[in-house]
């Protein structure tokens, strides 16, 4: 898409209409055939029509297959760091939050016929799994959430906030036309890596839409289906900040979707770097980040926003630096670096899509306002809500939602990079001939 660059971010989002740039040039962005067309997946109860946008709240009956409400799985007390009490592990079956299973099974890489294997995704052997795979801890607000201690993620790992992210899957894949938005061959045998992958399912339409590929999607909670998949799908349980557990020159595609809570400044730029070992050269990586900001706020919006930042911020994260991914991507090495943004509606006044952001916003401020800053009980919760969405249908409010493309450089590229990148070393550590060349006869 060359520069075009379509920012409706300074603007007032009006009308309820999303625009994606058109792109003209069949070039590193490419609408997919599927645009605008919600596709049936697998887990029949979460998939989306056009005209059933508006009506699409699942309830628990989303299959997440080893979830078995018989399983006692391991009973364990966590330290909490973020001021919650922690429970110990409970069954999956108590609360309507129940627990992800965290049984070793679950956490070990699966063959595509569903049987456990004592080898990871990409054929290496696999270490064995760190504690917090077999742990995840219940916190005063009722949710349940990672135990790993080096990952500041601080949103919930249950079922409530599995249906969020499918129903944020839908969202996103319509308003930006597709599931991936650069050049893919249908034919060639590519493989394709869902960084965080959640719920998997991303990389479930993707293996469905690319049979001939392979692909595979890693996260730090077990959500995302164990059996019930395509073989060409792989799922593995991983810290994505303890290094990816592939060779370096491995993927034609790289895909990370809303990671905003995850990752420190710091950790973003290592991340970026562990991305760029893993492509190919000439691979893409697409970024798909919202800065979960709602933007024309009214006041009690305005407090949600605040909450949402306070939160943030305690675990080391600042979600507004997603505002910066393009020039994260060059400065990390990556070229052909292209970004734009979108306003995404929040409210009945911005359509279907409108609608379906608004009930994304509330999973999100309910955690918020119930969790560990805003700590309030469902009442109050309930009302800031009805507060907020009359605010925002008055004000027309909105979240941006940021598109950014980079590719690794090829081979040539990046030899002559290094080519050059050595010169200047070698030139700003020469010695210059008149002052610094010692003679034989000075003092060392
Ligand atoms: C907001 S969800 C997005 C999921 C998915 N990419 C999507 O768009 O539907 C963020 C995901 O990142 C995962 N995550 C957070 N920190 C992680 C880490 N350090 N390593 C691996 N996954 C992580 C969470 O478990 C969660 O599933």
């Amino acid at each position: 898409m060359g520069n075009s660059v379509s920012s409706l971010s300074n603007r007032k989002a009006s009308g309820g209409s999303l625009e994606v740039p058109d792109f003209k040039k069949p070039s590193l962005f490419q609408r997919s055939k599927h645009s605008l067309q919600f596709r049936k997946r697998s887990k029949s109860s979460l998939s989306l029509s056009e005209n059933s946008l508006n009506s699409t709240r699942h309830g628990g009956n989303q299959v997440v297959p080893g979830n078995n409400n018989n399983v006692n799985y391991r009973h364990a007390s966590i330290d909490s760091s973020d001021g919650h009490s922690d429970l110990s592990l409970q069954s999956a079956s108590s609360g309507s939050d129940r627990s992800p299973p965290h049984s070793r099974k679950n956490s070990q890489p699966l063959s595509s016929d569903g049987s456990t294997t004592n080898s990871n995704v990409s054929g290496m052997p696999s270490a064995p799994l760190p504690e917090w795979a077999n742990h995840t801890r219940r916190c005063d607000d009722g949710r349940t959430r990672h135990t790993c201690e080096s990952a500041p993620y601080m949103l919930p790992n249950d079922l409530t906030e599995s249906d969020r992210l499918d129903a944020q899957h839908y969202l996103v894949r319509f308003v930006f036309k597709g599931n991936y938005n650069v050049q893919l061959d249908h034919e060639a045998k590519l493989r394709i890596l869902d960084v965080a992958t959640g719920t998997g399912v991303w990389a479930l339409e993707m293996s469905h839409e690319f049979p001939k590929a392979e692909v595979y999607g890693v996260d730090i909670s077990p959500i995302f289906p164990a059996e019930i998949k395509p073989s060409n799908c792989h799922f593995q349980l991983c810290n994505i900040l303890d290094g990816l557990p592939f060779p370096d020159n491995h993927f034609d595609f790289v895909y990370q979707r809303l990671l905003v809570y995850a990752l420190t400044p710091v950790q973003r730029k290592q991340v970026y770097a562990e991305l760029l070992r893993v492509l190919k050269p000439e691979g893409f990586l697409q970024l798909v980040e919202s800065d979960g900001i709602v933007y024309n706020p009214g006041p009690e919006m305005e407090r949600i926003n605040q909450l949402s930042l306070d939160t943030s911020l305690r675990h080391g994260v600042d979600p507004r630096e997603v505002q910066t991914m393009k020039s994260g991507l060059k400065h990390s090495g990556y070229t052909s670096v292209n970004s734009f943004n979108i306003a995404l509606p929040v409210g009945n006044w911005g359509s279907k899509a409108g609608a379906l952001s608004m009930q994304n916003m509330h999973g999100l401020a309910t955690i918020w306002l119930k969790g560990e800053v805003g700590r309030m009980d469902q009442d109050a919760c309930d009302a800031a809500l009805v507060k907020a969405d009359e605010e925002c249908e008055q004000n027309q409010s909105y979240y941006k939602v940021w598109l950014v493309v980079g590719m690794k450089p090829s081979m040539q590229q990046q030899q002559a990079k290094d080519a050059k990148e050595a010169r200047k070393l070698s030139a700003s550590s020469a010695v210059p001939q008149t002052t610094g060349r010692r003679s034989p006869t000075s003092p060392i």
